[in-house]
C-alpha cells in the first residue's frame, strides 16, 4: 500500500518541554507521512511535501493533527458514576460509585459498558490508556475482549480489595492471585492489550492482598501496576492508622513491591517531599488527575514540588471521579489550577500536550512506541477540525503562531471537534458528521 500524506496544523512534543526549552514541534502547514502503521515522516508540508512526493495525499487544511492522547487513569466501571458533585472521596465512593460497579457482577451489562466506554475513549481522541477495572473477573474479560476490538491500546487489569468497600466488591488474596493469573495469561500482551496489576488502594487491601499483587508482579516483571495514592486528606490518615508500623503511605507499596518503574500512582496530592524522592528514585510514574482532584475536593497537585523531587506525571482524566473523557480538557484543568495555586506552576501549550501524549507514553514504558511523531514509532493520531464559525474557527484563522494556535485548541477543541482517531495507521474512531 502507498504511504499517506495527512496535510493540516500539525503539533507534537518529541522532547520533554519540562526539561528543554523548544520541545514543541508545530507546523501550521504541516504533513505527516505514515507507511505501514508508522511514522515515515513529519514537518512541514513544504519539506516533507517534496521529499515524498510519491504518496496519497489527504488534504486536512484548516485541521490539526495531534498525538493520539493516553489517559494514565480513567475506571471502566465509573461511566455512570460522572457527574456526583458535592461528595468528597469516601463518601462519593461509599454512596455514589461503589454501588454503580457492584453492578458489574452482571456480565452483560459489564460487557455492554465496555462498549461505551472504549467508544467514549477513542471518540475523544485517546488512543492508549491505562485502564482502572472492575473488580469481576467476568467483567475484566468482557472488557478485554471488547479492548481486542477496539483497536485501541490498553493496559487493564482486576480490581482488588478485601476490605473497607462492601462485600460484593470484597475478594481474598488467593482468588486475587488465581483470577488476575487467569487474566493474564488469557489477555496480557495479545495485541495491543497488556495487564496492569491493581489493588484498589492501600484502604481497602490488606497484607495479604498487597502480598498476592506483588507476588503477580514478581513472577510477570512486565506487568503494569496501577493504585490510588495519597489523594485526599481523610485517606491517607486512614491508611497510616491501618498500617502504624510504615513510615508512610508510599512506605506501604514498597514493602510490598508495587512501586516501581512500571507503577503508576493515581492523585498524589498529599504527597510529602520524602515520599517524592523515594518515588523519584524508585522511577515510578504519577497519574495527575486535575479534573477529578478538583471535583471531589482532594486539594490542589503540587506539581512544582513533582519537578523538584524528579517524580514524572502524565494526565489522567479519573472518569468518574473527574468530568469527562476529553484530554484536552484534562490538559485546560491542569493549567487552570496550577494557575490559582499560590505556588503553581506557569504551564504553557507545550507542556499541556506534552502531558496528555508523551508524558502518559513514559509513565507507560511506551515511549519507544507513542506518544509522539518521531520517525518510525506507531502511527497514533488524532485529527481535529472545529466546527465551521465555530469560535475555535475564529481564534484558529487569528492566532499570530503555532504555540497561540494550540492554545486555543487546548483551550476550545472538544469531543465535536474529534474526526478521526487512529491507532497503528488504522482508523479506530470516525466522525462524518460536522
Ligand atoms: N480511591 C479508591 N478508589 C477510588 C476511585 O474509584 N476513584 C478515586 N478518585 N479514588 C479512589
Ligand atoms: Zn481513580
Amino acid at each position: 500500500m502507498k504511504p499517506t500524506l495527512y496535510r493540516g496544523a500539525l503539533f507534537h512534543t518529541p522532547r520533554n518541554p519540562f526539561h528543554e526549552e523548544k520541545a514543541l514541534q508545530a507546523f501550521a502547514d504541516g504533513a505527516l507521512v505514515i507507511a505501514a502503521g508508522r511514522i515515515a515522516a513529519c514537518g512541514s508540508y513544504a519539506e516533507v511535501g517534496k521529499a515524498f512526493p510519491d504518496v496519497d495525499v489527504r488534504d486536512l487544511r484548516g485541521g490539526f493533527l495531534l498525538p493520539g492522547f493516553i489517559d494514565t487513569h480513567v475506571h471502566y466501571p465509573q461511566i455512570r458514576a460522572l457527574g456526583c458533585l458535592g461528595l468528597s472521596l469516601l463518601d462519593w465512593l461509599e454512596r455514589n460509585t461503589l454501588p454503580e460497579e457492584v453492578r458489574f457482577q452482571e456480565e452483560p451489562y459489564a460487557r455492554r459498558m465496555a462498549r461505551l466506554f472504549l467508544h467514549a475513549l477513542a471518540s475523544h481522541g485517546t488512543t492508549t490508556a491505562l485502564v482502572f477495572g472492575s473488580h469481576f473477573e467476568a467483567a475484566m474479560r468482557a472488557f478485554f475482549e471488547t479492548a481486542a476490538t477496539s483497536g485501541l491500546r490498553i493496559a487493564s487489569g482486576l480490581v482488588v480489595a478485601d476490605r473497607a468497600l462492601r462485600p460484593e466488591l470484597h475478594s481474598s488474596p488467593d482468588r486475587a492471585y488465581e483470577q488476575g493469573s487467569s487474566l493474564i495469561r488469557a489477555f496480557h500482551s495479545q495485541g495491543r492489550l497488556s495487564y496492569a496489576v491493581t489493588p484498589r488502594f492501600a484502604l481497602s487491601t490488606s497484607e495479604a492482598m498487597l502480598e498476592a499483587c506483588g507476588a503477580l508482579l514478581r513472577e510477570h516483571p512486565d506487568l503494569l501496576c496501577t493504585t490510588h495514592w495519597n489523594e485526599n486528606a481523610r485517606e491517607v490518615s486512614a491508611v497510616n492508622s491501618l498500617f502504624p508500623g510504615d513510615a508512610d503511605y508510599l512506605a506501604v507499596y514498597e514493602r510490598f513491591g508495587l512501586a516501581g518503574p512500571r507503577t503508576v500512582l493515581a492523585h498524589s496530592v498529599q504527597s510529602q517531599d520524602h515520599e517524592l524522592k523515594r518515588l523519584a528514585a524508585l522511577g515510578a510514574s504519577v497519574a495527575h488527575c486535575p479534573c477529578s482532584n478538583a471535583a471531589l475536593g482532594s486539594g490542589i497537585f503540587p506539581m512544582r514540588r513533582h519537578l523538584a523531587a524528579g517524580v514524572p506525571f502524565a494526565l489522567g482524566t479519573d472518569v468518574g471521579g473527574g468530568t469527562g473523557f476529553g484530554m484536552l480538557k484534562e490538559s485546560l484543568h491542569s493549567y487552570l489550577m496550577q494557575r490559582v495555586s499560590a505556588d503553581g506552576f506557569p504551564l504553557q501549550a507545550a507542556h499541556l500536550l506534552y502531558l496528555a501524549t508523551r508524558a502518559g507514553a513514559q509513565a507507560m514504558g511506551l515511549e519507544s512506541v507513542t506518544g509522539d511523531f518521531s520517525v518510525g514509532k506507531a502511527a497514533d493520531f488524532v485529527y481535529l477540525r472545529a466546527p465551521a464559525e465555530s469560535p475555535l474557527d475564529e481564534a484558529a484563522r487569528a492566532a499570530e503562531s503555532e504555540e497561540r494556535l494550540l492554545s486555543s485548541v487546548i483551550t476550545l477543541a472538544d469531543a465535536a471537534c474529534v474526526r478521526e482517531v487512529y491507532v497503528e495507521g488504522e482508523v479506530v474512531y470516525r466522525n462524518d458528521a460536522g
